[in-house]
């Protein structure tokens, strides 16, 4: 379905919690609001969601992981008729436990957070010693055969010397790696000068050649993708900050809670629960129809609220 500003909407996020069992620097983590959608309501929802044109579903949090239920959520939602495809983003913590059953369930891809392959490093970021845990689910992810994909965000002092080593990820493996600008979501995040532009990863590396983006079906993203020789895997900048996707934005978000949030940059929500079906699939089109044109990152978002409360 389109909305005000003609952009196809079929791409929803859908955050299962806030629960995280990371503290990372960027996430600004706040105290979670325990108040999660049930598996039914989150089936609900999507099948609303899905007779309005969304037809790629990605789970996130807060860690999805948490949940206990989480293979029935995935399971339910494979099974939505339109949902197309299923993926889900996990810090990878937990990864090795579950990787076959969500596989079987039918998750097609997940996107695992590493910001660093050192593991002091890992720890001072995250909180916890979890690097060897995460990699070991990464493993099994692969021998799950679900697509991989790992996520970092490169923070000026803290982890900008690790991009060399996650790059060197994809070569030996067909794992993209993608570095994601900072955002300013917490005090670390409003600090622009440690903000590690997309473009300084192309000068460092600059056997990084770009890859023609493919503008149809799943391939539609917000990441512009690299390849180097003899590489596996590809390289994917994702620049909210120095390069703004908002005209070719895609998505809404339904956060854990129930709340339908159209804009990553807006605090705006509309409530889901305790409607008709009639009523919940008018409020879910009125709310990808208003999808705002767009944000700035970088005025006025003081009150912003925390990434483990948005999803991620
Ligand atoms: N800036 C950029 N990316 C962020 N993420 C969380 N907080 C921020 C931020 N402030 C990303 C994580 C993870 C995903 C869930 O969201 O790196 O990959």
């Amino acid at each position: 379905m389109k909305d005000n500003f003609g952009r196809e909407i079929n791409y929803l996020r859908v955050s299962v919690t806030q629960r995280c069992n990371l503290n990372c620097l960027y996430c600004g983590s706040d105290s979670p609001d325990l108040a999660e959608m049930t598996a039914d309501e989150i089936s609900r929802y999507v099948k609303a969601f899905a007779q309005c044109g969304i037809n790629k579903v990605r789970i996130t949090g807060g860690e999805p992981l948490l949940r206990s239920d989480i293979i029935e959520i995935v399971s339910s939602l494979s099974k939505i008729q339109g949902i197309e495809k299923l993926v889900l983003t996990t810090n990878g913590v937990y990864l090795k436990k579950y990787a076959c059953a969500l596989k079987a369930a039918g998750l097609s891809a997940v996107n695992v957070s590493v910001d660093s392959l050192d593991r002091g490093k890992y720890k001072r970021l995250t909180g916890r010693d979890c690097l060897p845990q995460v990699m070991e689910g990464i493993d099994e992810a692969e021998r799950a055969k679900l697509r991989l994909r790992v996520n970092a965000v490169l923070i000026r002092g803290q982890n900008e010397d690790q991009a060399g080593a996650l790059i060197e990820l994809a070569k030996n493996r067909r794992i993209d790696v993608r570095f994601i600008e900072l955002m300013p979501f917490s005090d670390t995040g409003k600090n622009e000068n440690m903000i590690v532009k997309g473009n300084e990863v192309l000068e460092k590396f600059s056997f990084l050649k770009p890859v023609q983006p493919k503008k149809t079906g799943f391939e539609q993203s917000v990441a512009r993708y690299y390849e180097a020789e003899g590489f596996k895997g590809r390289i994917g900048l994702i620049t909210p900050v120095s390069d703004k996707f908002c005209d070719n934005c895609n998505r809404i978000r339904l956060l854990s809670d129930g709340k339908v949030r159209p804009c990553l940059g807006h605090d705006d929500v509309v409530d889901l629960r305790g409607r008709s079906d009639e009523d919940l699939l008018e409020t879910v089109k009125e709310a990808i129809i208003s999808k705002p044109k767009g944000h700035e990152f970088n005025c006025g978002y003081g009150n912003i609220r925390a990434m483990n409360k948005i999803g991620g």
